[in-house]
């Protein structure tokens, strides 16, 4: 680690003397200034850790340095040293923000732990800022991938809505459409960015527990609750929180939930305290909650209240023209995650992956090609090796019966030999599947026992 930089600001050359060889001694770096002025430019020039700050200056007080500093948003730690007993200046400069003040003569002991608690709390408070702008731009809605009017629309809308007051969203689409992510990016666009965020998945904590998981609970509230602990909706308050699959939510608990969302205070499990939260709830589901509300499964009132400001994620299948952007995405993420090189996909393996449904959406998309992109070792990928179900069903499509054909085939008027054609049919159906019988037989609408009788008659093999 580079040396950290303090700057020592007195006027009395024998203070900064004794100071600067104090600092070196505990292995600190030491810029010096005489009085406020000399100061403030080398704050601009140094750009020290921390600062050393004589409150008796010639040219201006200490307290006007810390309120320049203030003025110019300088966020630097300082200790500010005070004359023996004036109390006035030392709790003035804390109150402009000083982090601690030290009395002359100074005793070296106070000052070395002074200096190094300030510093701690200057890397602490730099790595939380770090691990958050981490989290900010890893979740931000430019995540959103895609080029489609949809994407478009979607990300505009998330903006919206993380901007909105609005304390309740539903988020509604099949499984892998990005639910999850549309959900972080809505907390980390929002005002709320800097509170917490958190998931809870409705449908893996069991019943039992539900309640305590959201509400907490008091000491002893059951046989397992030995100590007293804060629900969610406690220890996320000022964030989010997400709840993920919420279809798989009991009657019971929906019921409890609408009574938060509508604004009124709750309580631990076994507590007789009334807690009131500031809570954006974020709710998540991969099924259809009109129809879990005519199942009698899902409240009515529950859902009228989550439906006000719903965002719908379509199925991959409903906006292929992504698909190419997507691909582009995730090559560059696993060439970094993988130290690979991999530079594109041949137009064959593009016009599969475009023709493929993606019964798993994006996530599919996703999980498809790190596999093939953990596999590959040329730089470019090409249909085989993408995996079968792509490849067999990523074909453009076969007509799905006879029907179909009226008009496509002509027998030609001098006839035509009909053992040529299905052999020539059958060859081309293995070719199609590379050889795959059970993927010619699909393509033939025949079994895989009259391909192979087949193939051994037309001599095929
Ligand atoms: N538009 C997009 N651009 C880039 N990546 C995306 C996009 N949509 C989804 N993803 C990625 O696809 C994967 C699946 O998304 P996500 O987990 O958000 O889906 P989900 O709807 O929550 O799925 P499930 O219902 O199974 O929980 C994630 O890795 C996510 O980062
Ligand atoms: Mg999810």
């Amino acid at each position: 680690m580079p040396k950290e930089t303090i700057l020592v600001v007195d006027d009395e050359r024998l203070v900064r003397w004794s100071l600067q060889q104090k600092l070196e001694q505990w292995g600190y770096h030491v810029s010096l200034a005489e009085d406020g002025a000399t100061a403030l430019g080398r704050i601009q020039l140094d750009n020290p850790d921390l600062i050393t700050l004589d409150v008796k200056l010639p040219d201006m007080s200490g307290i006007e340095v810390l309120s320049e500093m203030r003025n110019r948003n300088l966020k630097i730690p300082v200790i500010v040293i005070t004359a023996f007993g004036v109390v006035d200046d030392a709790v003035r400069s804390l109150k402009l923000g000083a982090y601690d003040f030290i009395e002359k003569p100074i005793n070296f002991e106070k000052l070395e732990n002074a200096v190094y608690n300030a510093l701690e709390t200057k890397r602490l408070r730099s790595e939380v800022a770090r691990t958050q702008e981490i989290q900010r731009s890893e979740f931000s809605v430019d995540r959103i991938n895609g080029v489609s009017d949809y994407i478009w629309d979607l990300r505009d809308l998330i903006r919206k809505v993380a901007a909105s007051e609005a304390s309740t969203i539903l988020i509604l689409g099949e499984s892998g459409t990005g639910k999850d992510l549309a959900a972080h990016a809505i907390h980390y666009e929002s005002s709320r960015r800097d509170r917490p965020f958190y998931a809870i998945n409705c449908a893996a904590i069991p019943e039992s527990l539900m309640e305590s998981e959201l509400f907490g609970h008091e000491k002893g509230a059951f046989t397992d609750a030995r100590t007293q602990k804060k629900g969610m909706f406690e220890i996320a308050d000022g964030g989010s929180l997400f709840l993920d699959e919420i279809s798989e939510m009991t009657l019971g608990m929906q019921a409890k939930l609408l009574r938060i969302l509508e604004g009124q205070p709750f309580r631990r499990v076994g507590g007789v305290k009334n807690i009131s939260v500031d809570v954006r709830v974020i709710v998540a589901s991969n099924r259809n909650l009109e129809e879990a509300v005519r199942a009698s499964t899902f409240r009515q009132d529950l859902y009228f209240r989550l439906a006000i400001i719903p965002v719908h994620l379509k199925p991959l299948r409903e906006h292929k023209e992504d698909i190419p952007t997507l691909l582009a995405g995730f090559i560059q993420h696993y060439n970094q995650k993988f130290r690979k090189n991999i530079q594109s996909f041949t137009k064959e393996a593009e016009e599969l992956l475009t023709h493929y449904d993606w019964p798993g959406n994006i996530r599919e998309l996703k999980n498809a090609i790190e596999r093939v992109m953990i596999l590959a070792d040329g730089n470019r990928i090409s249909g085989k090796h993408l995996p079968i179900r792509i490849s067999e069903q990523g074909r453009p499509p076969v007509p799905a019966n006879e029907e179909d054909l009226n008009g496509e085939i002509q027998l030609p008027p001098g006839g035509f030999s009909l053992y040529n054609i299905e052999k020539e049919l059958i060859r081309q159906a293995l070719e199609q599947a590379r050889g795959n019988k059970t993927t010619a037989a699909r393509l033939l609408r025949i079994t895989r026992d009259t391909l192979r009788y087949k193939v051994r008659k037309y001599k095929l093999e």
